[in-house]
């Protein structure tokens, strides 16, 4: 039974074929996929099946998905091709006649309105329009997320966002990816959607007073109106167009879109969900 990784380079993606290896699965029924294979030698090294997908070339689809049952079809990073590229992904995965295509979507991704939900929506569509057996892993945000920010935001002693007061099931990278090792493991899963969150959701000003707790400085939450996030995010260095997704994202965390109390999470992992103290606190260590 081989199970197929895109993106296995990526954060997630890694973490998922450590998942897989150890719940057990032998390395040779792994394959693991990048756009530059050299990326996941080590994976080959250990004896994983290593190949080159570019979601963008449909040739390099078909040979990477070649006599897989299962495929984790991560969602890729350029917001724009995104889904252009996943349906050149599903397409293929219809053409290797995998039993399962399990895919990283987003929390509510049928009624959330922001950007990143709807290249989600249109995706999961399509899987449905395929007809492949599919299982949504509708993840919220990452904790990491927060976390890589910790040294900025301790220097200015301030969380900026536009969430509100909207709580957010950020989880972390890697309890997601055991949730994937799972229903890529075990059986049931085919037509599921999974609400996929940390069981501790936490509005941003809950998020500055742990790290005050964790790291002992005083650090407030600032709420601004998009346009103020904007012009921080761009001060910083980040493309307009990426700033423009990201206050959006935090537009819908204030809507409770990326807040889910399904507890699926936990139940899949069979374990409580890393709680944000512990992230924040591995993080300063
Ligand atoms: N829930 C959240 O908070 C959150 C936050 C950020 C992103 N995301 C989504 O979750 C995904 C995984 O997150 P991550 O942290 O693991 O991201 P990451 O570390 O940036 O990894 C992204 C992966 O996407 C692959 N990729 C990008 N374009 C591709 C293409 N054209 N063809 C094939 N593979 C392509 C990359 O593979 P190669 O470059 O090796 O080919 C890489 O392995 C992201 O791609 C994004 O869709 C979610």
């Amino acid at each position: 039974m081989s199970i197929v990784v895109t993106g296995a380079s990526g954060q997630l993606g890694r973490l998922t074929v450590e998942a897989l290896l150890a719940r057990g699965v032998p390395a040779a029924d792994v394959i693991a996929t990048s756009r530059d294979i050299a990326r996941i030698k080590d994976f080959a090294d250990r004896g994983v099946v290593v190949r080159r997908a570019d979601f963008v070339e449909p040739d390099s689809l078909a040979a990477a998905f070649e006599g897989a049952d299962k495929l984790l079809l991560i969602s890729t990073t350029t917001v724009d091709e995104r889904v252009a590229n996943h349906r050149r992904a599903i397409d293929a995965a219809v053409t290797a006649g995998v039993s399962l295509v399990a895919y990283t979507s987003m929390s509510h991704a049928d009624r959330a309105t922001t950007v990143l939900a709807s290249t989600h929506r249109v995706t999961e569509e399509y899987l449905r329009e395929r007809a492949v057996p599919s299982v949504m892993l509708r993840n919220s945000w990452y904790l990491e997320n927060y976390t890589a920010q910790l040294p900025l935001v301790l220097r200015n002693g301030v969380v900026v966002g536009s969430a509100g007061q909207g709580r957010i099931s950020a989880a972390a990278r890697a309890d997601y990816a055991d949730a994937a090792a799972v229903v890529l493991t075990t059986e049931g899963h085919a037509g599921e959607v999974y609400e996929l969150g940390g069981d501790e959701a936490f509005t941003l000003a809950e998020l500055a007073a742990a790290i005050s707790a964790a790291s002992g400085k005083q650090v407030t939450y600032t709420d601004l109106p998009a346009d103020g996030l904007a012009q921080v995010l761009t001060g910083a260095g980040l493309p307009a167009e990426l700033a423009h997704v990201l206050v959006d994202a935090d537009l819908g965390m204030s809507r409770g879109e990326l807040f889910t109390a399904s507890g699926d999470l936990r139940r899949l992992i069979g374990r409580p969900t890393t709680p944000p103290a512990d992230a924040i606190a591995d993080a300063l260590r």
